[in-house]
């Protein structure tokens, strides 16, 4: 095996504290979690690395799915019914349990930051932040594959799991 395929070991920097307790509860993106809040907090180690983060109103957050159960290649989407590549979609039963969420930074307050649109379990490993930089990130000709098939009230109803409503 070669040192690209060798395993990896992550050292968690914090952890996401937010509402959300069960997973069939939990919206399954931030823009169906509007309003829901929630805070990462981060390990005092960690804290010197939060400078210049406060100017920034959106971070990419990377996280373990830590209660994802065991892989599937192909899943049914949360949004559809029609089974799909995995890779296609944003499912937390991958080989490496990989969350990626978009969130909204409302305050910084010494190594805890405070979070709203958060679609994530409380008690999640946080593996790192990104600051969201429209300038790098944003496509404006992006194609959206199997999820263009699904009209936006549905997606919205299945998305927002009841919150809202
Ligand atoms: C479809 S995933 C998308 C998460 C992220 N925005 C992404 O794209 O990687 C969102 C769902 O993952 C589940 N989830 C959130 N945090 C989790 C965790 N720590 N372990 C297992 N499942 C989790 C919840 O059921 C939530 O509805």
């Amino acid at each position: 095996m070669t040192a690209e395929m060798a395993s990896l070991v992550y050292t968690p920097i914090g952890v996401i504290r937010s509402e959300h307790h069960e997973p069939e509860k939990t919206p399954i993106q931030p823009v169906y979690a509007r309003g829901c809040s929630g805070r990462a907090e981060i390990l005092p180690q960690y804290a010197e690395g939060l400078k210049d983060l406060d100017g920034f109103s959106h971070l990419l957050l990377l996280y373990h799915f830590h209660r994802a159960g065991k892989p599937l290649l192909t899943v049914v989407p949360f949004t559809d019914d029609q089974p799909r590549g995995l890779f296609s979609t944003r499912s937390p039963r991958r080989p490496n349990p990989i969350g990626l969420s978009l969130v909204r930074l409302l305050r910084i307050e010494g190594a805890t930051l405070h979070l709203s649109d958060v679609d994530i379990l409380d008690g999640t490993p946080l593996l790192d932040i990104k600051p969201y930089i429209p300038r790098f990130e944003r496509v404006d000709d992006a194609s959206a594959g199997w999820t263009a098939t699904v009209d936006e009230e549905t997606a919205r109803q299945r998305g927002r799991r009841g919150y809202g409503e």
